[in-house]
């Protein structure tokens, strides 16, 4: 039977919105509250809405009522902080699963290019329902960071990299694309980040916002792209070798027992 899909994404797997133009109060997203939860570099979580309503970033798949990515329990301490940000992730009128604002401190090109992922967030989700998707907005104004998605996670050829000024809005197959964040300088960067269900609600809102599937990347001099990749070469060699070596030290002990 196969997912209900957003044409919009089909193409490229993102699509870029028009950039969000009214104030928010930083109140909205420093005084909620984090917990420490490493993914894709030096991070820590504030949750809105989670698997069980508690202040925790756990996979909606484990846990005592275990489901795809949809229907997040909003969390009425930290929403009743961040009424705007709730607002935003309500508007579409899509399902929401998890809804969390990322904290993340500054890394380089190399450190986004190693910490590349693909999402997990169909897991358990029942064939014919809607694909879980991605929403990220931008709320500090990091006017030299970029967000970098890749159809393979070592192919630079077709990178793709957004940039991140307050206010920008992306949707992203987060599945499908590898995925992370540039952020130099030095302060952290937040940015809500919410997982809708695919369908008629999100096409909508993808319309009314003007959706784009294709962006000129942020510009990047080649050189520093050139050592970025050189850099991710280097680093995930040493991890496999470092796995493959502790891989071998676990079935010496498995063949000893
Ligand atoms: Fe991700």
């Amino acid at each position: 039977m196969g997912y209900i899909k957003s044409a919009a994404l089909e193409e490229t797997g993102y699509v870029v919105l028009d950039r969000y133009n009214k104030e928010i109060d930083p109140k909205e997203w420093l005084d909620i509250e984090y917990v420490d939860w490493k993914s894709s570099g030096d991070t820590r979580f504030a949750p809105l809405a989670s698997r069980d309503g508690e202040i925790e970033c756990a996979g909606f798949w484990s846990g005592k009522n275990p489901r795809t990515d949809k229907d997040g329990i909003w969390i009425d301490s930290q929403t009743a902080l961040a009424p705007t940000l709730t607002e935003r992730a309500l508007e579409p009128g899509a399902n929401v699963g998890r809804c969390r604002i990322i904290e993340l401190q500054p890394n380089t090109y190399a450190d986004c290019l190693y910490n590349l992922h693909q999402d997990d967030n169909n897991r358990l989700n029942p064939d014919g329902t809607g694909w879980v998707v991605r929403g990220f907005f931008n709320l500090t104004d990091d006017k030299d960071s970029y967000f970098v998605l890749r159809e393979n996670r070592t192919d630079p050829s077709k990178e793709t990299r957004i940039a991140l000024p307050a206010g920008a809005q992306l949707i992203v197959d987060t599945q499908r694309l590898w995925h992370a964040a540039t952020h130099p300088g030095n302060d952290p960067r937040y940015c809500l980040i919410t997982s809708w269900t695919s369908g008629p609600e999100l096409d909508a809102y993808i319309e009314k916002y003007n959706g784009v599937n294709h962006v000129d990347s942020y510009e990047v001099p080649q050189d520093q792209l050139d050592a970025g990749q050189a850099e991710q070469t280097r680093r995930l060699a040493a991890r496999a070798a470092a796995l493959a070596a502790r891989g071998q030290a676990e079935q010496t002990v498995m063949s000893e027992a």
